[in-house]
C-alpha cells in the first residue's frame, strides 16, 4: 500500500508508556498507519471538522489518543469503549492526554517518578510532553465506556459517529470475548447503530477474518504487513 496522506516521521514521543500511559498485555499500533487510515476516512466526507470518533474495541486508548493529538484539527469528539474494564480505565487516562488538566497531571506524576527513580526513561517522557501540548490546538472531549461491541445491549448509546476506526483482536495477544469465527461480522452489523449513511467505518483486522457486505459498500481494502484495513459505508 501507498502512503498518501501520511509522512514517514520519527514517533518516539508517542511510544507507549512513554507520555501516553501502558499496561503489560495491552496492545499499540503503527502512528503512521493510524494517521492514514484516519485521514483516508476523512477523505470520504464532505465536512473536514468536529469529526466525531469512535473506537468500540479500544483497549487502552493507544488508537484513539495518538488520532486525537495528530489530528486535533479535525476531530471534535472521541468515544472508546471495550468488554475489558481495565483496558475502559486505561482508556479514560490516556484521553485525558487530550486535554490540558491530563497533561499537568502526567508532567506530575513524570518529575516525581524521576525524583524518586532517575531514570533516564522519565526524562524522555518530560521532554516529549511539550510535543502532545504543541499539537493540542484545542482540548478534546471524550466518553469512554465498558461495552461488548457483540451483545445486544446497544440501544443505551445513542450518538452517530463519523467515523469508526476499529483495531480489531487478532493475533497472540488479544482475542475475541466470544469463540464465534463471525465475531467480524457481529461486530459490523452491530456499528451500524451508531452510523448513518456517510459514517465511514474503517475495519483493521488480520487476514483471515473475513467481511460480510451485505449491509455495506466496501471503499477500499488495503493488505499491510500482516493486517488488512477496509473502509466501508452502509448501504
Ligand atoms: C487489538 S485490541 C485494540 C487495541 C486498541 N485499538 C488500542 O489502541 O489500544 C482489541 C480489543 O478488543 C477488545 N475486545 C475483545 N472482544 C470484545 C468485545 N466483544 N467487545 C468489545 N471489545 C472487545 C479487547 O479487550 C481488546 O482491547
Amino acid at each position: 500500500m501507498e502512503y498518501k496522506y501520511s509522512q514517514d516521521d520519527n514517533f518516539e514521543d508517542f511510544a507507549c508508556g512513554r507520555v501516553i500511559y501502558h499496561k503489560t498485555g495491552m496492545p499499540s499500533f503503527p502512528v503512521r498507519l493510524a494517521n492514514e487510515i484516519y485521514r483516508r476516512c476523512l477523505s470520504y466526507l464532505e465536512s473536514k471538522e468536529n469529526i466525531t470518533l469512535y473506537d468500540p474495541c479500544c483497549g487502552g486508548g493507544y488508537l484513539l489518543t495518538v488520532l486525537g493529538v495528530q489530528n486535533n484539527h479535525s476531530i471534535g469528539k472521541l468515544y472508546g469503549s471495550d468488554i475489558d474494564p481495565t483496558a475502559v480505565s486505561l482508556a479514560a487516562d490516556n484521553l485525558s492526554l487530550l486535554t490540558k488538566a491530563g497533561l499537568e497531571k502526567r508532567k506530575q506524576e513524570l518529575q516525581q517518578m524521576y525524583t524518586q527513580f532517575g531514570k533516564q526513561s522519565h526524562l524522555d517522557a518530560l521532554d516529549s510532553l511539550p510535543v502532545f501540548a504543541n499539537l493540542l490546538a484545542k482540548e478534546l472531549p471524550s466518553e469512554v465506556f465498558l461495552l461488548d461491541i457483540l451483545s445486544d445491549q446497544l440501544a443505551d448509546r445513542n450518538f452517530t459517529a463519523d467515523i469508526i476506526c476499529v483495531d480489531v483482536p487478532y493475533g497472540n495477544m488479544v482475542s475475541w470475548s466470544a469463540d464465534d469465527t463471525d465475531a467480524i461480522n457481529i461486530m459490523i452489523q452491530n456499528l451500524s447503530h451508531f452510523m448513518n449513511e456517510d459514517t465511514v467505518l474503517a475495519v483493521i483486522s488480520d487476514k483471515k477474518q473475513k467481511l460480510n457486505y451485505d449491509q455495506f459498500r466496501r471503499l477500499e481494502k488495503n493488505n499491510i504487513g500482516k493486517r488488512k484495513f477496509e473502509l466501508l459505508q452502509l448501504l
